[in-house]
């Protein structure tokens, strides 16, 4: 069987990447001896499926290329800890030619990987961190390397490790230290930690919000993995894959991945293939995310989404309220919060739309179930 290389799961890097070039550049450059310090902190943010895990992997890349150390991390709970117990001791036992013999007498107690037993019993808990990166840095500052450490959803970050890592991050941009810091994470989430006075260092960071891409764009990564796959498409059915994306990263994937999956006889992949590989691909997104990202809603806000979903493009919000029977005053206050909750987004003065394709016509093939249900809990 030919191969199928588009990777419809999460994290995933994608065969072809498309629609990130500017941000990609920017990466390479960062790393690339021209050192522009904005690109040392970086926070990446958007709806679920946009790429964002994908570009803090291009972030490790660019880094990597560059040969700078590369700490990857994601925010569940400890992170410090594995910072200061695992990470770090792990890179200083590797690059610092200071510390192997300390750190050589503390693995012989508790293993190759307690280095960081023998730190937290020196310093204090709160600038173990610090004298470790502070170490580290230096150790790697004569080679021109430094040292880059990611968080992925960064959204679920404790505040106060998130303070603590910012509070160096910021010592390290005072100090001039190779050290870059790359978060990323879902939108709404972040603006909310963006208020939290903990996170200033976060405020001060590039802000990369990512988005959907152009149908172009689409296509080409469409054409490209096909190609690279050791098949060929049909122009009619390439054009309806790519209306089908509607510019979502992670359905160029699910679409492409289920069209060859579709694509059984021999010749190009037809329309019939994609078709199929079209609605497999919806079951998959109705799946994974519009079911959890419209589960924890209030029936009121589904009311006011399926007001929208009637309509076949954006909607007018004075149509909204008028389909709800309320006033625009009391729709608005909905409208901003599923706006801030990235379901929807504004399209043009008065319009909305929502954010990740076929979120209509998921709400319009569940609406009865929902309308049942939400009869069945008013009775309670
Ligand atoms: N620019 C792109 N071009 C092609 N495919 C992409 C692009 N960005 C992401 N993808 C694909 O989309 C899917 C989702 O990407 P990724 O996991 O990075 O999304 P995410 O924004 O991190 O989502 P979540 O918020 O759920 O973590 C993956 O299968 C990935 O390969
Ligand atoms: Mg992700």
């Amino acid at each position: 069987m030919p191969a199928n290389l588009f990777r419809p799961s999460f994290g995933t890097y994608p065969h072809v990447l498309v629609g990130r070039d500017e941000l990609v550049d920017e990466f390479a450059d960062t790393f690339d001896g021209i050192l522009d310090p904005a690109g040392l902190t970086v926070l990446l943010s958007g709806q679920r499926g946009m790429g964002k895990t994908v570009l803090l992997d291009s972030y490790r890349r660019a880094a990597e290329g560059a040969g700078w150390l590369v700490i990857t991390e994601s925010s569940s709970s400890g992170l410090l800890e594995r910072l200061t117990r695992d990470h770090l001791p792990r890179l200083l036992q590797a690059h610092s030619d200071e510390s192997p013999a300390r750190l050589a007498s503390a693995s012989g107690t508790i293993g190759p990987l307690g280095g960081g037993a023998s730190w937290t019993e020196r310093y204090p808990a709160e600038s173990t961190l610090r004298s470790q990166i502070t170490e580290l840095t230096d150790a790697l500052r004569p080679s021109g390397r430094g040292l880059v450490i990611t968080v992925d959803e960064v959204q679920a970050a404790d505040i106060e490790d998130l303070r603590k890592l910012g509070e160096i991050i910021q010592y390290g941009r005072r100090e001039d230290r190779l050290l870059a810091f790359a978060a990323a994470g879902l939108s709404t989430p972040i603006e909310e930690l963006l208020d939290h006075p903990g996170t200033t260092f976060l405020r001060r960071a590039e802000h990369h919000p990512v988005g959907r891409v152009s149908r172009a764009e689409v296509r080409a990564a469409l054409a490209g993995t096909i190609a690279d796959s050791d098949r060929e498409i049909d122009v009619q059915a390439l054009d309806l894959a790519a209306d089908a994306v509607d510019g979502y990263p992670f359905m160029i994937q699910l679409v492409g991945y289920h069209s060859l999956k579709a694509h059984r006889a021999s010749g190009p992949i037809t329309s019939k293939d994609v078709t199929e590989g079209i609605a497999a691909a919806r079951r998959r997104l109705g799946r994974h995310i519009h079911a959890p990202a419209l589960r924890p809603l209030s029936s009121v806000d589904r009311t006011y989404l399926l007001a929208m979903a009637q309509d076949e493009g954006p909607s007018r919000t004075a149509k909204i309220a008028e389909r709800m029977g309320v006033n625009t005053t009391y729709a608005g206050q909905y409208r901003r919060r599923l706006i801030r909750d990235g379901i929807i987004e504004p399209a043009g003065h008065g319009f909305v739309r929502f954010t990740i394709p076929y979120t209509a016509e998921h709400l319009r093939e569940h609406a009865a179930h929902d309308a049942l249900e939400g009869l069945s809990s008013s009775e309670e």
